[in-house]
């Protein structure tokens, strides 16, 4: 059976990565002058969408009454900070698409994907589906970090330096 800490810390993830979702698809239509931005900043926001996904189905397994729920209340409070953080750096306007990389390189070596894996495979204490799980954090990080392999280096080159058409939309 679930507790209030642990509705409290899928509430508080699910925010966050509609948060992080939102963000890649406002910048993806800052940048839709750019083919190749434009659909990074796409496939992140399809991945924020199918990290939504995977939680809601975590969180309905807590639901079960045969769920023992451990103790998440140190959870809670990591989630916490990384929600202040989140929210901040998301809400912070970029001149270009090399400020913008910089904080999405950070948002994604932050403490989020370390939340997403344990709330849906830590907790449930069910390795045969840990696998799955963690293949899909490793492959929308390394679609973050691994930009040289997605655009050649003119293209990068030419993007980093490039500003926005206008100011960052509201
Ligand atoms: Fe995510």
């Amino acid at each position: 059976m679930t507790t209030s800490a642990m509705r409290d810390c899928f509430e508080r993830a699910l925010a966050l990565e509609g948060i992080l979702r939102d963000f890649y698809r406002k910048a993806a239509l800052e940048f839709s002058h750019e083919e190749s931005v434009f659909r990074f900043l796409q496939a992140l926001a399809a991945d924020e969408s199918c990290h939504i996904a995977v939680l809601e189905a975590a969180r309905s397994r807590t639901e079960d009454p045969l769920f023992d729920a451990p103790d998440m209340r140190d959870l809670l409070s990591r989630i916490e900070v990384l929600d202040a953080r989140l929210r901040g750096e998301t809400s912070k306007p970029y001149a270009d698409f090399n400020e913008l990389y910089l904080r999405i390189t950070a948002l994604e070596t932050s403490e989020i994907n370390n939340i997403f894996e344990i709330l849906t495979t830590g907790i449930l204490k069910d390795p045969g589906d840990s696998g799955p799980m963690r293949d899909l954090i490793k492959d929308h990080i390394l679609r973050v970090t691994d930009l040289g392999k997605r655009l050649d280096r003119s293209a990068r080159l030419k993007m980093l330096s490039r500003p926005l058409p206008r100011g960052p939309a509201d």
